[in-house]
């Protein structure tokens, strides 16, 4: 076993390190990669996955990838492990080497089936945790102790101890974008394709909602209960605003505009669907617009026009800097020395499962998470 990275600075929890580094991409180390060659061997274990990237990996530089997917798929083999990959990662992660593939909640709830001795989480840190708090025994790896989250970020544990003394009573319903010292003083966790329906769940009239101030009034948009917010913003969809959309569809009539749940209310009313990262892909598979936006992260788009080659897409994105710090190498890296994993202490695992397992125990949502962009705006509370 190699280095070992936990989450504590001079005795206090930090949950995870945010840093960014001179724009948006890691720098990947390229340590033990030089022994890795594009072979006859290579080329026989994967020349059959090339097709499915070929429209984002030119066939010349398919020698460089090639052999890191055959190492990674190798090593998966030889340590059973599993690779959980978000919507997000690159085309090349997503298609060549995931194993499981989705929104927070499906990884989530893939992490409790598997039957793996070893989890690499491609994606963000929140989302490795929550796998280690639904599997303690299990190994949980992260490619990039950086790959951290805004929203994550907004938020630690302490604040959620003081707001629970101002509002005594009043349940916490977290979004899974949080580290686990908050999950673990959280009533509930929620996901993107579940927040209305959690909320609901409670049967109570008022909840805090921590810490999407967005995704946090679009909830509130769509339900009875009073909803109060933190303010933290996801710094992707934050930047998104209904003139955005206007201008796009003024650019290309006619076009399907789908947005995540993270966005601004003002850019879930201008569009046709909002809904998690999955629902936004299901709603393509099922509805084949012929042109169509997607309001989130860019390689979303990549990774769901290649299921639906018959649909244009229109691609204004922005790119999430965390989910990009996941490269091919820095998971061969992880695999490889079982660097990077991801710990969370026993007594906050503790709390921290008894709110993600009871967002995990209710029923799948009946309307795939969609946020009805006709709903009237109620305005909320922002603590
Ligand atoms: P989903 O749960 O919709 O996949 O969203 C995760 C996320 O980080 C969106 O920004
Ligand atoms: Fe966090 Fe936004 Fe990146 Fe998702 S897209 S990981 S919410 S910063």
């Amino acid at each position: 076993m190699g280095e070992v990275l936990n989450n504590w600075e001079n005795g206090r929890w930090i949950g995870q390190t945010l840093e960014v580094e001179n724009g948006v991409c890691a720098v990947p180390s390229k340590a033990g990669i030089k022994d890795l060659e594009y072979n006859d061997e290579v080329k026989e274990a994967t020349d059959h996955l090339y097709d499915e990237v070929s429209d984002f990996i030119p066939k010349f530089e398919w020698p460089a990838y090639a052999p890191l997917v055959h190492a990674i798929n190798t090593l998966k083999k030889e340590k059973n492990a599993v690779i959980l990959a978000h919507n997000y990662m690159t085309p090349d992660i997503f298609s060549l080497i995931g194993d499981f593939k989705g929104d927070s909640l499906g990884l989530a709830i893939e992490a409790t089936k598997t039957k793996a001795d070893i989890i690499v989480q491609a994606g963000v840190h929140f989302m490795a945790e929550t796998s280690k708090i639904l599997c303690p025994d299990k190994t949980v790896l992260i490619p990039s102790m950086r790959a951290g989250c805004s929203l994550a970020s907004s938020i630690t544990g302490e604040d959620v101890k003081l707001i629970k003394q101002r509002y005594p009573g009043v349940p916490i319903v977290t979004y899974v974008n949080t580290s686990a010292d908050v999950k673990a003083e959280s009533d509930i966790c929620c996901t993107s394709s579940n927040a209305v329906q959690v909320v609901e769940s409670l049967g109570v009239d008022k909840v805090i909602m921590l810490p999407d101030e967005f995704l946090a009034k679009n909830v509130a948009n769509q339900t009875d209960v009073e909803v109060i917010a933190w303010h933290g913003r996801c710094e992707v969809h934050a930047r998104f605003s209904a003139q955005d959309v206007r201008d796009m569809r003024a650019a290309n009539p006619g076009v399907v505009v789908l947005a995540h749940p993270e966005c601004p209310p003002e850019v879930v009313e201008e569009s046709d669907f909002t809904g998690s990262t999955k629902a936004m892909s299901d709603y393509v598979g099922d509805h084949k617009p012929n042109n169509v936006i997607l309001l989130t992260e860019c390689s979303m788009s990549d990774n769901v026009a290649m299921a639906n080659p018959d649909v244009d897409f229109v691609r204004p994105c922005n790119l999430c800097p965390h989910m990009k710090r996941i490269t091919l190498e820095n998971i061969h890296e992880c695999l490889r020395d079982e660097v990077h994993e991801v710990k969370v202490p026993k007594s906050m695992q503790k709390k921290a499962l008894r709110a993600v397992q009871r967002m995990i125990d209710l029923p799948p949502p009946a309307e795939k998470g969609h946020f009805d962009p006709l709903a009237a705006h109620k305005p909320i509370k922002v603590i």
